[in-house]
């Protein structure tokens, strides 16, 4: 399941931001490391001069244990656009399908909650598993941003890819 993210929840969210095994696959690696005060800084914004455009859910084992964060930014109401990125920092959760279920909830809160249009998200194109998962999801591929990261010395593209509200509700009959 997903829920809105709160100030307990911090102090696992930051060591997740600083294991290197998972920020590799981050689509802004090289990712610099941070501080808990750094993120209760940043929380405490997400929650007062950026709530109009951002929101940070944290997602939960159906045991209660905290897996990851999803989140959407740049919301733009002129479009109703915005910007998505997922998170499981527990490495041994990767791949068992809680990414899918999570963005299932999310996009149901966008689509159907927010009526929003657009939610696009870039993405490393060597990150194979959350291609899949994206795709699976329903995301289609815009573009690729060519040598956009530079990850351990080499160069890597970003995928971009969305989705709009035709698809989805395509996707998602009610
Ligand atoms: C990306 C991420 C959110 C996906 O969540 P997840 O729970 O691991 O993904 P799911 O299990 O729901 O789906 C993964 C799919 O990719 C497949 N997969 C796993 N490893 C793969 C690989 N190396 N190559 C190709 N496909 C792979 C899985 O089999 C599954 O597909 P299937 O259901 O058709 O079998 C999660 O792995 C993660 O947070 N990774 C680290 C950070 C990251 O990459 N964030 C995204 C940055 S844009």
């Amino acid at each position: 399941m997903i829920r809105a993210i709160e100030e307990a929840d911090l102090p696992i969210v930051v060591q997740w931001w600083n294991k290197a095994e998972v920020m590799y696959y981050a689509d802004d690696n090289p990712h610099p490391s941070k501080s808990l005060e750094e993120l209760r800084e940043e929380h405490h914004k997400e929650r007062t001069e950026w709530s109009e455009h951002t929101e940070r859910f944290v997602i939960e084992t159906v045991e209660g244990k905290l897996i990851g964060d999803i989140l959407y930014h740049s919301y733009r109401t002129d479009i109703r656009s915005a910007v998505m990125g997922i998170l499981i920092g527990e490495e041994e959760y990767w791949g068992a399908g809680y990414g899918t279920e999570a963005i299932r909830l999310f996009l149901k809160h966008l689509f159907e909650h927010k009526r929003i249009h657009k939610v696009s998200l870039t993405v490393s194109d060597f990150n194979h598993r959350a291609i899949r998962c994206f795709k699976k999801a329903g995301f289609r591929q815009d573009g690729i941003m060519r040598d956009n990261a530079m990850i351990d010395g080499k160069y890597a593209n970003h995928i971009i890819m969305s989705m709009l509200e035709d698809e989805y509700f395509l996707m998602h009959r009610r």
